[in-house]
């Protein structure tokens, strides 16, 4: 019997993996792709620093620097759960990709060195978690190294997150002596990962648990797992779903340990498929008729085929191939021929799809960042930010006569996400914005690969970008005329203003009390 929707969505987990580089994101991707079968071998994820092509890899740039640019999305079963992993680029010059991978899961693993606690980077993409009321698993990797204490860390995570933490493991010794975790509510110890089940034990005290420990270490793990359990919170479903609370488990991604704690964590703690917000009402994921939004584009992931794909995440109903959708921001209708799933290695084309699933659309640009895609109903979904650029640069082509390529090749890249552009309303060239300068080289390096257009970056005399919008539309156009020289329109025609920095911009701000200038603009 095929299953119904609400049995589908009920098998669901997407969820993203934030962490600061080098805790442990990739060696942690690979294990559970592992796990799930989706991958033979450990090593594949992980062969970036090698330079060999990585499964989640997909441009040069990426491979000569080692870093993981652009948004994967794996899919894997296990134990009768469908999980939809999307991978965000490590670096923060792509933060933009990763917070709009965020507007997609609904639930975050959050990876932490044990040694190092909470780094920058974790805390700037958990406080984007936090924006959204993403439920978080906290996931300590690398307690087979010399670690921090277990509470000093559990302390970090509540007084820098001001998130409350439930331990639901404790590590079995630590460094040298790490050789499994104990299961605080179950009283059982899963030895290592190769373990797939847990051993029910009478209490830490068993020949399982601290028996397992030299004997000058067995007093403290005893002292340590009675503590846990008395003075930690104990785990709280609705807090932990409404963003509160981290369930945390202890392990080492890379000496298999924990890691299957974890990934059944997710399959019965974290939520199904949430309901997404849209303009004219909030969308059900158990909803009959499909409803889905763009929140990446990535062009020539196979360099021998110069295709576009749109990634879509399934909000509600069934995504089938061959179906007819409706693109909610032309109102035209699109024919999903081809939509594709994603493993880890390979493509394969999806033929139905459901809530919290990921599918890729090729196109031929026709699906833009933002968009939804529904069975015909007027619908828009929100949220899905863009960030004020925080470098704008003019565009200087070694070639003048390219000048009109240029102006589409710069277009396409916009519509992809990898830049933003501007256009002046004085009629002066183009404008490019990124958030990081890592982009930049990215634009250059597929302007000359993909469009043979060689191209330099010139400064422009503008560091600042903000949206700007009045209640009182005449007051707008009044500050737009006044302003003409420092007016641009994003791709989509709304206006922003430009300006040298920021003192000008809080300048201008407290003169135009009436004009809203705002950094992030969502996509509608
Ligand atoms: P990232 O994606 O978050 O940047 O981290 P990645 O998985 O690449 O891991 C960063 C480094 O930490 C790697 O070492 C990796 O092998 C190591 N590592 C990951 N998990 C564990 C763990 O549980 N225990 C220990 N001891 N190390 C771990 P590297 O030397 O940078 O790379 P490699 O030479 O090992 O490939």
């Amino acid at each position: 019997m095929s299953e119904t929707i609400a049995e589908a969505v009920a098998r669901r987990r997407t969820f993203a993996i934030i962490s600061h580089p080098d805790a442990g994101k990739t060696t942690l991707t690979e294990k559970l792709l592992l796990f799930g079968g989706a991958i033979q071998l450990a090593g594949v994820v992980k062969a970036k620093k090698d330079k060999i092509q990585t499964r989640s890899d997909w441009m040069k740039i990426e491979r000569e620097r080692g870093i993981s640019v652009v948004t994967s999305v794996m899919t894997f079963e296990y134990n009768d759960r469908v999980f939809n992993l999307l991978d965000t680029p490590g670096h923060e010059d792509f933060a933009d990709d990763t917070y709009r991978t965020l507007t997609a899961v609904d639930a975050a693993v959050m990876v932490i060195d044990a040694a190092k606690g909470i780094e920058p980077r974790t805390l700037k993409l958990f406080e984007v978690c936090r924006l959204r009321d993403i439920p978080i698993i906290t996931f300590v990797n690398k307690m087979d190294r010399e670690a921090r204490n277990p509470f000093e860390i559990l302390d970090e995570v509540e007084q820098k997150l001001a998130l409350d933490t439930a331990p639901m493991t404790w590590p079995i010794g630590q460094g040298k002596s790490f050789c499994g975790t104990y299961h605080l509510a179950e009283n059982a110890v899963r030895g290592s990962d190769t373990e797939t089940k847990t051993t029910k034990v009478n209490g830490p005290e068993s020949d399982l648990a601290a028996g397992r420990l030299p004997e000058n270490e067995r007093a403290t793990f005893i002292e340590e797992c009675g503590l846990a359990v008395e003075a930690c919170k104990p785990f709280d479903r609705t807090a932990f779903l409404e963003g509160h609370l981290t369930p945390v488990y202890f392990g080492s991604a890379l000496r298999n340990f924990g890691v299957r704690d974890l990934i059944n964590a997710l399959g019965s703690l974290a939520p199904q498929p949430r309901a997404q917000v849209a303009d004219i009402r909030t969308v059900e994921a158990t909803d009959e008729k499909m409803t889905a939004f763009v929140f990446k584009i990535q062009a020539n992931m196979d360099p021998n085929h110069r295709d576009r794909i749109a990634f879509v995440r399934v909000c509600s109903g069934k995504l089938e191939r061959g179906m007819k959708a409706r693109l909610a921001r032309t109102g035209k209708p699109m024919g999903l021929s081809a939509p594709q799933f994603f493993f880890a290695s390979q493509r394969q084309l999806a033929d139905t799809a459901y809530a919290g699933d990921v599918v890729g659309i090729p196109n031929h640009g026709t699906l833009r960042i933002g968009d939804t895609l529904t069975e015909g109903e007027q619908l828009v979904f929100q949220g899905v930010p863009n960030f004020a650029p925080e470098i704008l640069r003019r565009v200087k082509l070694e070639d003048a006569m390219k000048a009109k390529k240029l102006k589409e090749a710069l277009q396409q890249m916009a519509e992809e996400g990898v830049v933003q552009l501007f256009s002046p309303e004085d009629g002066s060239p183009a404008i490019v914005g990124v958030v990081g300068a890592l982009q930049l080289d990215v634009l250059k390096e597929r302007l000359s690969g993909e469009y043979t257009l060689p191209v330099s970056f010139d400064l422009a005399r503008f560091s600042v970008c903000r949206w700007i919008s009045a209640d009182d539309n005449a007051e707008l156009e009044r500050f737009i005329s006044t302003h003409r020289g420092d007016i641009a329109r994003d791709l989509d025609g709304d206006p922003v203003f430009l300006a040298a920095d920021g003192f000008s911009l809080n300048y201008e701000a407290s003169r135009w009390k009436q004009i809203k200038m705002v950094a992030i603009k969502e996509y509608q």
